[in-house]
């Protein structure tokens, strides 16, 4: 499981298709997609509420199978994978910032971002200082015993920026991060994402704020389960 080499593709898609049933309707979320994104690129994906983001983000970290297609993450056929690998391939490569936050209510931030790195098989007291740094970068090291309830959203979102970057990963999909923030704790989050521009990771982020999509190398548009541009 290595990482790619540099200028290889970290992400490869090759006509994907998701449809959802629900009684006697079918939903195309995604229809044929074809996508590259090269290593360390930080692409935006943009497009109306129902043009399939939060599904191209699942079923890019392995979270969501595709009905028809391939799909390569830093070189691996993931959409082959069985549920166990693909679980443990998830955990050490790939970080996930969701559109909801989902942290596990009865953890503290600190242990929130230490489960992840348990989850990757990481133990001992080396997982307690790592914890405090990233809640360091995310400017939260006040917050540590506090739970998700205790915090306000903007610190709930920071905390999921410090979890998805627990165990390193080489890649980073991320789901409107700002979307439910005001204009000043937005900024914090921007700033976070600033910081991994200068770490080379490959990122994915579904976003219409503007700060966000002026960071990025590529920016698509999607619109009824299509990449546009
Ligand atoms: N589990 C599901 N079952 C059935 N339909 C679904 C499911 N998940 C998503 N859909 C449908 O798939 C389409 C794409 O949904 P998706 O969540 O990817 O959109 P989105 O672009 O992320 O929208 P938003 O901006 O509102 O978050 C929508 O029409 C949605 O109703
Ligand atoms: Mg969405």
């Amino acid at each position: 499981m290595d990482d790619q080499k540099p200028g290889g593709n970290a992400i490869e898609l090759i006509d994907v298709s998701k449809t959802y049933r629900v009684d006697d309707r079918t939903v195309n979320a995604l229809l044929e997609i074809n996508m590259e994104i090269s290593t360390g690129e930080f692409v935006t994906a943009t497009g109306p509420s129902g043009a399939g983001k939060t599904t191209l983000l699942n079923i890019v970290g392995g979270l969501d199978k595709p009905t028809e297609g391939e799909v390569r993450v830093l070189g691996l056929t993931i959409s082959e994978l069985e549920e166990d690998v693909l679980a443990a391939f998830r955990c050490r490569r790939i970080g996930y910032v969701f559109q909801s936050y989902n942290l596990v209510s009865t953890l503290t931030a600190a242990e929130n971002i230490e489960f992840a790195m348990e989850l990757a098989g990481s133990h001992g007291e080396n997982i307690t200082e790592k914890a405090m740094v990233l809640l360091e970068t995310v400017g939260l090291k006040e917050r540590a015993n506090h739970l998700p309830g205790q915090l306000s959203g903007g610190e709930q979102q920071r905390v999921a920026f410090a979890r998805a970057l627990a165990n390193d990963p080489p890649i980073l999909l991320i789901d409107e991060p700002t979307a439910n923030l005001d204009d000043s704790t937005a900024i914090e989050i921007v700033r976070i994402l600033c910081l991994l521009k200068g770490k080379a990771k490959t990122v994915l982020v579904t976003t219409h704020d503007r700060r966000i999509v002026r960071l990025a190398d590529r920016c698509l548009r999607m619109s009824n389960g299509k990449i546009e541009t």
